[in-house]
């Protein structure tokens, strides 16, 4: 049985008479407002720091005033006027900023929404029709002016963080289907400018997360996904600030991201009045959706937010929104405990004896949570065979997998187990029984990835066995973790089971399924984590995040190349999902090798994992680790919780790097510090402490590494953040690490 889940905002539609309201918000920050002024037909939401202005126009459209920092109550808006047209060739209903415009009468910016209709007619024409404000929550519906054809747009605001959640449901209450070839959650219209600059997170398969900024031009950038799935070549996230002029902790910054886990696009555009819109939904690339009379199509949900502290003020309220308002559990999301993943051990090389073997290692050294990957179900020897067939293989595990649980449990340690649900080898049970169930184009050739195909999620066949198999794998073993994974993206997507108008709903129905299994199994299964890995990072966004606990960042894990990638990773994402483990060296990346304490202080920098083969550790390196995790649990609160400030980004390669994370409640700060090389006997530059409470006394102490000779032991916030700090750090990759805690 599916549980009726609510798979995007969350929102509801309501309607009813409108009223201004005050949040009940669930957070002690101040309550987010919504206003409405009947007189001037103007909405106001004021969030935290933020604000966002629209009014309803003389032509019905739902005109964008203004969005950005706070506002005053008291600075009045006028009633919205269209932009005139700038030409013959320019209509109002292209130069005039709408927070949500369908394709018609003359629009040529991007539109949200874009419809064929069964006779042909594509003309859609969205007005104003009536709008309920319940709390924190807006919804305003528009209505074509001649068909049935419904939009609701939904707003949620974030009283603590000023993040606003944006939606859309279109409803057909027409008499026939249509299809939706085009549709976003909305746009977002900033401040009429020529000087802002975009920045936006790239990647590929080892080497995730890299910051990109270029200047927002006349014209389109189109950040996006055609592979089916998130992707790593863009993440659906973006930053824009003027003149270049925000840096870590200065400046205005607008951001927003996707919570869409299929094909997506995120497009930036400066038309031609030199308005600045954003624009983010489904992919419409090979995009149609048939919606059937009497349905309603909701939309990802597109987050926006507004900072005055800079990219990095920016990240930090991502941040806290997502721990508090997204992840599973929230606003009582739990810590992440120290893993141990036996993956670069032993590859698909599993077995009973070599398992328990590794978990007796791994309880010696702190760990909480003993992780079997790939290799141990169907005839799984290497990546040509087995997926698909989730029974345990009987040679590896000739007594099932209870007397491996059972071991890891009297060791103190709960058990997760690796699955890669949607894909199938064609080396398997499951495709020689169900050839039709994988995506394709019938008489075409299936293209292999990794030997593998992408399973159909949409079909409700396929979506029952992968959660029928799901289900009794837990039920069966008491498993509290799984690492869910997604090793390729999508080829021929055809769905020849389905009607041909109906083939394309696969982008949108195949997500939806992914969803609501994630969310069943955590219903029926409430103690069990789940990661989202996609060979790395290629499935993380904000949609991923409400049904995962943490994610997989990058299977890169030379420590030295992590610095960037969770640098990167950070502007988007909290490192409270940010999984890091402790591997071998040299690394099978880059073949660099890295002291031990270098690696874990680099891992110690999101949520601590350790994935090297401990059958070949010395007795030293057990002893560092047991150390260096036992140093880890003392700081988890603050790094998976707390504020993070870059003080040094290893961007541009730039020879050191620097992070500090500063606890919610101020008593501490850790402070990670990293040295490529040492050139021409520079010393490491001096390191100014950001977000502590200046008048404050706090004891410094390091936990791997040397401070100057020198140092206070004791002094205030003031003096730390000013005077700063000097660390002995020379040589090639070296790292250190300290605390500060505030005295009481
Ligand atoms: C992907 C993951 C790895 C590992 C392998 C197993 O590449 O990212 O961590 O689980 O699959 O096949």
């Amino acid at each position: 049985m599916m549980r009726n889940f609510a798979w995007l905002c969350r929102a509801v539609v309501l309607l009813g008479i409108s009223v201004v309201a005050t949040s009940q918000a669930q957070t002690k920050a101040a309550p987010a407002l919504i206003g409405f002024d009947p007189s001037t037909k103007v909405f106001r939401i004021n969030a935290a720091d933020t604000t966002l202005v629209m009014g309803i126009n003389e032509s019905g459209q739902v005109q964008t005033l203004y969005w950005g920092e706070h506002l005053s109550a008291k600075d009045h808006f006028a009633v919205a006027k269209a932009m005139p047209g700038a030409s013959s060739f320019d209509l109002p209903v292209t130069t005039t900023p709408q927070e949500f415009v369908a394709w018609g009468g003359g629009l040529f910016v991007e539109p949200d929404l874009k419809i064929t209709f069964p006779d042909g007619n594509r003309d859609l024409v969205l007005k104003y029709v009536s709008h309920t404000i319940d709390a924190n929550r807006l919804s305003i519906v528009m209505k074509d002016i001649s068909r049935e054809v419904y939009v609701t747009l939904q707003y949620e605001a974030d009283a603590e963080t000023g993040i606003l959640r944006r939606s859309a449901v279109v409803e057909n209450r027409t008499e026939a289907p249509f299809t939706i070839e085009q549709i976003a959650a909305g746009t977002w219209n900033l401040p009429r400018g020529t000087d802002y600059r975009l920045r936006y997170l790239t990647g590929r398969w080892a080497g995730e997360w890299s910051l990109q900024e270029q200047p927002v031009n006349p014209g389109k950038v189109v950040l996006e996904s055609r592979r089916g799935t998130t992707g790593a070549q863009n993440n659906p996230w973006f930053a824009i600030d003027r003149s270049g002029s925000a840096d870590q902790d200065e400046g205005g910054v607008w951001f927003g991201a996707l919570g869409w886990s299929g094909s997506w696009q995120i497009s930036v555009e400066q038309d031609a009045l030199q308005q600045v819109r954003i624009t983010g939904g489904p992919n419409a690339f090979d995009f149609g959706y048939l919606l059937k009379k009497g349905e309603r199509f909701q939309t990802p949900c597109f987050y926006g937010g507004y900072s005055a502290h800079g990219i990095g003020g920016a990240s930090r309220l991502l941040h806290r929104f997502e721990v508090n308002s997204l992840l599973p559990h929230h606003p009582d999301s739990k810590l992440r405990p120290v893993l141990y993943n036996s993956w670069e051990a032993t590859g698909f090389d599993v077995d009973e004896a070599g398992q328990m073997s590794l978990a007796e290692k791994a309880a010696k050294i702190g760990v909480e949570r003993f992780v079997m990957d790939d290799g141990w179900f169907g005839q799984r020897k290497n990546d040509h065979a087995g997926l698909g067939d989730w029974y345990v293989n009987p040679q590896k595990f000739p007594h099932g997998l209870k007397p491996l649980i059972d071991k890891v449990h009297s060791l103190k340690m709960d058990f997760g187990l690796w699955v890669e649900p949607e894909m199938v080898n064609p080396d398997s049970d499951l495709y020689r029984k169900h050839p039709d169930w994988v995506l394709e184009f019938p008489g075409r050739p299936h293209t292999e990835a990794r030997h593998q195909l992408v399973l159909n999620l949409a079909r409700p066949d396929v979506r029952a066995y992968v959660y029928g198999f799901l289900d009794k794998l837990l039920k069966e073993n008491d498993i509290s973790f799984l690492k869910w994974d997604y090793n390729r993206n999508w080829s021929e997507p055809g769905w020849p089971a389905v009607p041909q108008e109906q083939e394309k709903n696969v982008y949108i129905d195949f997500i939806r399924n992914y969803y609501s299994i994630l969310d069943e199994l955590r219903h029926e299964h409430p103690k069990v984590e789940i990661e989202s890995c996609s060979g790395g990072g290629s499935r993380v966004d904000l949609g991923v995040m409400q049904y995962t606990d943490e994610v997989w960042p990058s299977d890169n894990t030379d420590a030295y190349d992590r610095l960037l990638i969770q640098n990167g990773f950070t502007y988007a994402y909290t490192p409270a999902t940010m999984m890091a483990w402790v591997t071998d060296s040299p690394n099978w990346v880059n073949n660099r090798a890295l002291s031990l304490e270098y690696r874990f202080l680099s891992s110690m920098q999101g949520s601590l994992g350790i994935g090297a083969n401990l059958n070949q550790w010395k007795p030293e390196d057990f002893a560092t680790a047991r150390q260096m995790v036992e140093r880890y649990k003392s700081i988890r609160e603050t790094v998976q919780r707390g504020a993070l400030y870059r003080l040094l980004t290893p961007e541009h390669n730039s020879e050191q790097s620097i992070t500090e994370t500063v606890s919610r409640d101020g008593d501490q700060a850790v402070v990670f510090a990293f040295l490529h090389s040492s050139q021409e006997n520079y010393p490491f530059p001096r390191i100014f402490l950001r977000g502590l409470d200046e008048g404050a006394t706090y004891s410094i102490s390091a936990f791997a590494g040397k401070l100057a000779e020198g140092t206070p032991t004791q002094a205030s916030g003031s003096y730390w953040e000013h005077h700063g700090i000097d660390v002995d750090l020379h040589g090639d990759f070296q790292a250190m690490a300290f605390t500060l805690k505030r005295s009481r």
